[in-house]
């Protein structure tokens, strides 16, 4: 009785759809809507459309990553492996060979997070489009000059790696069993580098000039390496903060399972940056410290602890636990602009730039998991 009550609200639901959409293709035939875009109609009826609040977290996680592979392809031109795999151009030795005092496998390392993230986001806009929802296009922001050193590919840019300003709290965030953002919001965790905090600094060479003396474009490949994980972890808590609102299982299966792929970009570039050689730069005077040096906390600066320390999560009441910090939902995608914006990854880019992107993440917070829509 019951299961045939349920089969009857059921069909009931269906019969629904069917006259909703046959109602929509009267109207829009009334309209004068050409055929095709009818058929359109009816075809994504049949295929589960997205809800309005998964198809703007989607969106807005979209647009982060062709943020992310804007920046990613200018590392690649310049400090990757040369491939048809992604764009790029000849590479410049001088600083790819910097990059590489980090890791001999940097460019490989490079070129792979570039595919990534170009991945992500032609993903996301290939499955929004499959849904009958709009993709993101951000094209039209291209302006961006970018690098003009030997090997750029002088293409115009979304994102601007020459006037950076790095938060890198998250070396000591990630290394503190005592404080969690989400439970502390107010505690101020120490920064790895404080110098990159306080001032702007290139994270590729600008032009040819940047390629000497020594010890500068060193710094530059030394901010590259902190800006990379910098970046990455900040996708490690943006997937799973969204993740929480996502009301569809399949979208959520589909922030659930990118997001990891940033974190498992976060922790190789955090092992990276751990062998970024100490050094002033002589030309703006940062400082990259020696942080297994006495005068740091190894506990909280030693660069060979790149897994997560356990930390408070959720309540105090609770064990600690090693997890991704942090993963409040609340004004998740608006927090990202903000950080994106801080470390200045958009100086001279548009008004209408940043205002459709704060479209976007607004949107993607109003998101609602099991919203009626
Ligand atoms: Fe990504």
């Amino acid at each position: 009785m019951r299961i045939g009550r349920r089969k009857g609200i059921a069909m009931k639901r269906i019969s629904t759809g069917l006259n909703a959409s046959r109602r929509r293709f009267l109207k829009h035939a009334l309209l004068g809507v050409g055929t095709t875009s009818a058929v359109s109609l009816i075809a994504d009826d049949h295929s589960s459309r997205l809800r309005k609040g998964d198809a703007a977290l989607l969106r807005f996680a979209a647009a982060a990553e062709i943020l992310e592979s804007d920046f990613w392809v200018q590392y690649n031109e310049l400090g990757g492996i040369q491939d048809s795999e992604v764009p790029g151009k000849s590479g410049n030795p001088t600083y790819a060979a910097k990059l590489q005092v980090l890791d001999s496998d940097f460019s490989q390392y490079i070129h792979d997070n570039t595919d990534d993230e170009i991945t992500h986001f032609t993903f996301l806009n290939a499955y929004l489009q499959s849904k009958g929802a709009t993709p993101v296009n951000l094209d039209q922001f291209r302006t961006l000059p970018g690098s003009t050193a030997t090997g750029s590919s002088g293409k115009p840019r979304l994102t601007n790696l020459t006037q950076l300003t790095l938060d890198t709290s998250w070396w000591t965030r990630y290394r503190s069993s005592a404080n969690n953002p989400d439970l502390d919001p107010n505690f101020v965790f120490p920064q790895a580098i404080p110098g990159l905090a306080t001032g702007q600094f290139p994270a590729i060479p600008r032009n040819d000039n940047d390629l000497m003396p020594d010890t500068h474009i060193q710094a530059i490949a030394n901010t590259a390496g902190f800006h990379m994980a910098t970046i990455e972890q900040g996708g490690s808590s943006l997937y799973p903060s969204m993740a929480q609102r996502a009301s569809s299982v399949e979208v959520l299966r589909i922030l659930i399972s990118i997001g990891p792929t940033e974190t498992m970009h976060f922790q190789t570039w955090s092992d990276k940056a751990g062998n970024a050689p100490p050094l002033t730069d002589p030309t703006n005077g940062l400082v990259f410290p020696d942080l297994n040096s006495a005068q740091f906390d190894s506990e909280t600066f030693q660069t060979n602890l790149i897994m997560p320390e356990p930390c408070p999560f959720l309540s105090r009441s609770l064990p600690p636990c090693s997890v991704i910090r942090p993963t409040e939902t609340t004004g998740a995608a608006m927090g990202v602009v903000k950080f994106l914006t801080d470390m200045g990854l958009f100086i001279g880019q548009s008004n209408a730039f940043l205002v459709f992107l704060h479209e976007l993440a607004l949107a993607a917070d109003s998101a609602r998991r099991n919203d009626r829509d």
